[in-house]
């Protein structure tokens, strides 16, 4: 099943957009030179959505203590973030990125 996340547009490169789906945590795709990524918003180190944070090259900076993850793996990349957070899978389809679900 696929369920709609965003116009591409309205994620322009090097940026980060919150995305709330029904039943789901909250979701927040990356731009990355062209490339969307789909990752779990809510830092594995604490109460703070990687939606308001920068995005550094594949790189995400959590804004409570710039923890970052690589955005493509979820892996945590910088201390104090250890834990990854969850990515999601997404296609692309006329303009539209979409989460893909079993
Ligand atoms: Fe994100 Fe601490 S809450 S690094």
């Amino acid at each position: 099943m696929r369920r709609l996340l965003c116009d591409l547009a309205d994620v322009p490169d090097g940026h980060v957009k919150a995305i709330q789906l029904e039943g789901l945590p909250e979701l927040a795709v990356a731009n990355v030179e062209g490339a969307f990524h789909v990752f779990e918003a809510l830092c594995s180190h604490g109460a703070s959505s990687l939606a308001e944070g920068r995005l550094l090259g594949c790189e995400v900076e959590c804004v409570l203590h710039k923890g970052r993850f690589d955005v493509t793996t979820g892996k945590a990349t910088r201390r104090p973030a250890k834990k990854p957070i969850a990515v999601y899978p997404s296609v692309v389809e006329d303009g539209q990125l979409f989460l893909e679900s079993d």
